[in-house]
């Protein structure tokens, strides 16, 4: 079977983000099914319906590449107890226009992180609710609430001990049979 294609989402914009350094660890540890992509979200200029005809090329392209993956894989920091706002943009620029959504049915899996001890528990859930709406499939377990992530994975994305690393590894894991219980037929 040819591996399925993730997009990864990645919810800070920080060049030295600890989320980002979370994304790095999954790329290391990624199995032969699975091919994980970083989507930058940075560049989405905020969502306006009065922009649709024609929409912004990066729009386009952010659309396109959703549209091209297998599943997603959401990995966020908490900002105020949400999610960050450059990833609800993303979110709401993958789902318009209207009836066109790039998001539909594709499963997902759910990382949240923060230096503090919550491991961004208000993010993630937040983030949840948005999924339900956009249908899809968000995997259940393990519960990702990556808390003291700064102490975690190092700059080149390497887990610095052997129960996160476990833990990244079983999400992987999961994740590969959650994928292909849930993909619907193109
Ligand atoms: C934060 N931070 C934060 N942390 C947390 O656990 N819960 C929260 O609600 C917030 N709120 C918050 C708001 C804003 C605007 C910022 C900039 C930061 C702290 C945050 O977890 C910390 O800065 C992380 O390092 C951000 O994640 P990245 O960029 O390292 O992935």
């Amino acid at each position: 079977m040819p591996a399925r294609n993730i997009a990864v989402l990645v919810g800070s914009l920080r060049r030295e983000a600890f989320s980002l350094r979370v994304a790095n660890a999954l790329k290391r540890l990624q199995p032969p099914t699975l091919n994980l992509e970083i989507v930058e979200i940075g560049q989405l200029p905020f969502y306006n319906q009065d922009d649709e005809e024609p929409p912004p090329p990066p729009w386009v392209d952010f659309r396109n590449r959703i549209r091209a993956s297998d599943a997603v894989i959401f990995v966020t920091p908490e900002y105020n107890r949400s999610m960050p706002a450059a990833l609800k943009n993303a979110l709401d620029v993958g789902s318009r226009p209207y009836g066109k959504s790039a998001w539909e049915g594709k499963p997902c899996g759910i990382i949240s992180t923060s230096p503090g001890a919550i491991g961004g528990f208000g993010a993630h859930h937040h983030l949840r609710q948005s999924l339900v709406f956009l249908d899809m499939p968000a995997m259940q377990q393990p519960e990702m609430y990556i808390g003291g992530v700064d102490k975690l994975v190092d700059a080149e994305g390497n887990v610095l001990n052997d129960r996160t690393k476990a833990l990244f590894e079983k999400f992987l894991d999961k994740f590969c049979t959650w994928i292909e219980r849930n993909m619907r037929a193109a």
